[in-house]
């Protein structure tokens, strides 16, 4: 019988938050499969077994309704399923992701918020990127999507906070869970109150795809499905969009080569490899199995750690540089195996096609007046949290 992993007591989730790419570094090196006393769980740095894990969901089970997330979202979602009562959710939703509706309904759309929001953006001044411009984008064109475009973009931007918050509350404290209730309450409300219309006015929105399908399904996981989207569609396409601002706006050889070619959805998916927005995922082992030699036990709760993978040195030369004209291979920032986001195409188009060339447009002379006042944080999703940029 094997040996269970190594055991760390050191590391803290403070260090992961603040800078988890050194240590990540490290593991790769010394220690890719590691249990993590703080994190209470085993990490995997190496991208060969961050894919893996994704890919086997016979081992490696997403089904886990004990974790905070089905408190948080009053439901049992399908990121914490399997098999078949996963893809019969996931597909529910898909008609609204079809690529022929991403083009020709929400891209537009997009278009219209982002010529708005940069409209509205003053020139000549310093100001937050992150608080006035990427979250709202990602909150506006998101409620649009899913059908809700009575919710402001304020009340998207705390209903996803909420929820997020919620299901990473492994503490069961109180306050995370009452704000996540008032969430859920508020958005149940809105989604009670547009069903009439959406059944009346079918359109291509996740909510009118749901309720209208031939065979749908409960109307609780129509429900949960519209919050899973809240709660995954905000901060991602929020954080790739200041970290592909900040790689560019450093990195002012790449930023003229990209301008020169247009190249702008390359640099949004070297701005995700290089810093992903979802930086891991967790998935419960369901029998004893081995990975590098290690036990792992049934029971375990295994960390695929995609920031890690994308920096695999077995993949990437220099991965911890941004650099757009890189060799390109796969990263894993939007995950893997069945539950591979939904959200991929949206957000590359919306941010690397739409977002990003408007802006540099409109402000070609932008600049970061002190890098060290941007500020990145986090450790399971991961951005700068702060980023001042002058506007000209
Ligand atoms: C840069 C932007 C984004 C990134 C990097 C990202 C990343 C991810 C990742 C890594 C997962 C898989 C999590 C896991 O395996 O446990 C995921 C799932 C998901 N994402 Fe995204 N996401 C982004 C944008 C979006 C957007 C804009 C939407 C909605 C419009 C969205 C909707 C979803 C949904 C519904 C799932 C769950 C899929 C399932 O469980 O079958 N995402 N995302």
């Amino acid at each position: 019988m094997a040996d269970l992993a190594p055991l760390d007591e050191k590391i803290t989730l403070q260090e992961l938050d603040r800078d988890p790419y050194p240590i990540y570094r490290r593991l790769r090196r010394e220690a890719p499969v590691l249990r993590v006393k703080s994190a209470g769980r085993t990490l995997l740095t190496k991208a060969e077994d961050t894919r893996y894990v994704k890919d086997t969901p016979e081992i490696f089970s997403s089904d886990d309704p004990n974790t905070p997330m089905k408190r948080a979202f009053w439901a049992h979602t399908l990121m914490r399923k399997d098999g078949e009562d996963h893809k019969r959710e996931r597909m529910a939703m898909a008609p609204a992701f079809a690529p022929r509706v991403i083009k020709e309904d929400w891209m537009p759309q997009y278009m219209r918020i982002a010529e708005q929001y940069v409209s509205r953006l003053p020139r000549g001044e310093i100001v937050d990127l992150f608080s006035i411009l990427s979250g709202a984008y990602a909150a506006r064109g998101l409620a649009i999507l899913l059908g809700m475009p009575e919710a402001s973009d304020e009340e998207m931007m705390e209903w996803s906070q909420a929820l997020i918050e919620g299901a990473g509350n492994f503490g069961w404290a109180d306050a995370p869970f009452e704000r996540a209730d008032r969430a859920n309450t508020q958005i149940h409300a809105l989604l009670d109150h547009i069903q009439e219309r959406h059944r009346a006015e079918p359109d291509n929105s996740a909510f009118s795809v749901m309720l209208n399908a031939d065979d749908p399904i409960e109307e609780k996981q129509i429900y949960s499905n519209i919050k899973i989207a809240i709660g995954g569609g905000i901060n991602e396409p929020r954080d790739s969009l200041n970290t592909v601002i900040y790689g560019l706006l450093t990195h002012p050889d790449q930023l003229a080569e990209v301008r020169r070619h247009d190249h702008w959805e390359q640099a949004f998916e070297e701005a995700v490899r290089w810093v992903a927005p979802i930086q891991v995922s967790s998935r419960l082992v369901t029998q004893d199995t081995e990975l590098r030699g290690f036990l792992i036990p049934k029971g375990d709760t295994v960390m695929t750690v995609q920031a890690s993978a994308n920096r695999d040195e077995d993949i990437y030369h220099d991965g911890e540089s941004f650099n757009v004209y890189r060799d390109k291979a796969p990263h894993q920032a939007f995950g893997n195996g069945p539950h591979f986001c939904q959200g991929t195409h949206v957000a590359r188009r919306a941010v690397g096609q739409i977002m990003l060339p408007m802006l540099f447009d409109r402000f070609p002379k932008m600049s970061i007046p002190d890098r060290d006042d941007v500020i990145w944080k986090g450790f399971g999703f991961r951005g700068p949290i702060q980023i001042p940029v002058l506007l000209k």
